[in-house]
C-alpha cells in the first residue's frame, strides 16, 4: 500500500488541549468546549487549500482587486452522534458550509458500520466535503461513510478526525487512498474491543454524558 495521506495537526494549542481534553478527569462541560475549540483549529488547517478568486471591492479609500472563497459553499458531513462535536467548532469558523449528517452504528459484535440515517446538501459533487468523527478507530465507519458520499456524486473529500488508531488509517487508506486525512495525534493501536489507546474512552459518551 502507498503511504497513506495523512497530516497531524501538530499546532501547540491543539496539542495542549487535546491532553486536557483526554484527561479522564474532564469533565463533560469541559470536554464539550475543548472539542469545540480544537475543531476550529482542526477546520482552520483543512481548509488551508481552499480556492480564491479575486473580485473588485471598494475600500472607504479606493476600489481594489481582493480574495474571495471561489466556488460553491463547503460541506461538512458529520458522522453521527460523536462527529457533531467537531462539527459545531467548525461551523464557528465557517458559519456558511452546508451540512450533511449520516448516521454510522459500530455493530458490537462484528464491529462493522451500519448506516441508518443520511441527509445531505444538494451538488455534492461540486462542493469540498470536509467528513468528521471524532475517533478513526477500526476505520470501518469512515470508510463506508465515504463511501456513501462517493455514491452520491462526492469527488472532493477530506477527512477530520481528533485521535485515529493506526489500524483505522491503514484501513481506511486502503479503501479510499484519494482521501486526505487530517487528525490531531496517532496513538498507539486498537484495543481488543475497538477502543483507541490510550485515547479518550467513548467520545460520543464523554461529550454528551451518556456514561
Ligand atoms: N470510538 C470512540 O468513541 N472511542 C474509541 O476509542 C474508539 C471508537
Amino acid at each position: 500500500m502507498a503511504a497513506p495521506n495523512v497530516t497531524v495537526a501538530d499546532h501547540p494549542l491543539i496539542q495542549h488541549k487535546l491532553t486536557l481534553l483526554r484527561r479522564v478527569e474532564t469533565s463533560t462541560a469541559a470536554f464539550r468546549q475543548l472539542l469545540r475549540e480544537i475543531a476550529l483549529l482542526l477546520a482552520f488547517e483543512a481548509t488551508r487549500d481552499l480556492a480564491l478568486k479575486q473580485v473588485r471591492i471598494e475600500t472607504p479609500l479606493e476600489a481594489m482587486e481582493a480574495p474571495v472563497l471561489d466556488g460553491k459553499k463547503l460541506c461538512l458531513v458529520s458522522i453521527l452522534r460523536a462527529g457533531n462535536g467537531l462539527l459545531e467548532g467548525m461551523l464557528d469558523l465557517i458559519p456558511a458550509a452546508r451540512v450533511g449528517h449520516i448516521g454510522m452504528y459500530r455493530d458490537h459484535d462484528t464491529l462493522e458500520a451500519v448506516e441508518y440515517y443520511l441527509k445531505l446538501p444538494h451538488s455534492i459533487g461540486e462542493r469540498q466535503v470536509i467528513v468528521v468523527d471524532p475517533m478513526l478507530a477500526t476505520g470501518n465507519s469512515a470508510a463506508a461513510a465515504v463511501s456513501r458520499l462517493k455514491e452520491a456524486g462526492a469527488r472532493r473529500i477530506k477527512f477530520v478526525a481528533l485521535v485515529a488508531a493506526p489500524e483505522g488509517i491503514e484501513a481506511f487508506a486502503t479503501a479510499h487512498p484519494d482521501v486526505p486525512i487530517l487528525t490531531a495525534a496517532i496513538d498507539r493501536q486498537l484495543s481488543d474491543i475497538g477502543y483507541i489507546l490510550p485515547g479518550l474512552g467513548d467520545a460520543g459518551d464523554r461529550l454528551y454524558g451518556t456514561k
